[in-house]
């Protein structure tokens, strides 16, 4: 059977890398979480100093792109990639709130989004691949053959990502990850360079009130059906 691209696109604690990755291994399809590589573009940056008062239009961050050397390797145990930063790992690093509170800023930046979107586009070339992001649908894979765009409230994501903090140790309180929740729908939909929005032909999603397994079967069950259809075509 042939293979597709599916794209998930979303704001941020919509639980999209639970089911991307649910969804690949299921179809034997590779996935690819891009938000993992503009939250390593950060911790770079953090690590290096280059995150000041001006962060969208700095031209240190900009020269430095080229000395970035991102990667995905996969672990056999976990059984999904894992980021690397010029071949360390640092899956830990990149998801602390200190990357959450400025990774939306770097994603803000052109040449950071051209980069990246050219690895992604790459890394896509042989289907059979489920990347998840904010502009997948959009800009990397415009005729990805099942597209996704999934919401749910401000008030449940933050909740789920403050219980997901505290279970890593952080010390953080609801409504800190409740602002920084906002704070990133507020940026990631209104900046100038693909900014968050649903995708043409894309499938809206709100699992507010939805568990994990109904997610899965219902997206599963998508992907089948445009795999059916794609074998009925040919
Ligand atoms: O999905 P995430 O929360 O790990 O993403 C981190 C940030 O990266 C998010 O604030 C928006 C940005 N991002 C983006 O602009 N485009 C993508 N394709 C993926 C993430």
């Amino acid at each position: 059977m042939g293979k597709i691209t599916i794209a998930i696109d979303g704001y941020s604690s919509t639980g999209k890398s639970t089911i991307a990755k649910q969804l690949a291994k299921a179809l034997g399809y590779v996935y690819i979480d891009t938000g993992a590589m503009y939250r390593a573009v950060t911790l770079y940056a953090l690590q290096n100093g280059l995150i000041g008062e001006q962060i969208d239009d700095n031209p240190a961050i900009v020269e430095s792109l080229s000395k970035i050397d991102l990667e995905f390797r996969y672990n056999d145990t976990l059984e999904y990639s894992e980021m690397y930063l010029n071949g360390i790992h640092v899956e830990k690093e990149i998801r602390s709130l200190e990357v959450s509170r400025y990774v939306s800023r770097i994603a803000e930046i052109k040449e950071v989004r051209e980069m990246l979107v050219g690895m992604q586009q790459k890394m896509g070339q042989g289907r059979g691949i489920v990347m998840d992001g904010r502009d997948i649908g959009t800009v990397v894979f415009p005729n990805a053959e099942l597209k996704v765009f999934m919401t749910a409230s401000p008030e449940k994501r933050a909740y789920r990502r403050y219980k997901e903090l505290l279970d890593k140790g952080e010390k953080v309180t609801y409504e800190q990850v409740l602002k920084n929740v906002q704070s990133r729908d507020r940026i990631d939909s209104s900046r100038e360079f693909s900014p968050l929005r649903k995708a043409e032909g894309a499938i809206t999603f709100d699992n507010s009130d939805m568990g994990l397994q109904e997610q899965f079967e219902r997206l599963y069950n998508y992907a089948k059906r445009v795999l059916e259809s794609k074998k009925g075509a040919h």
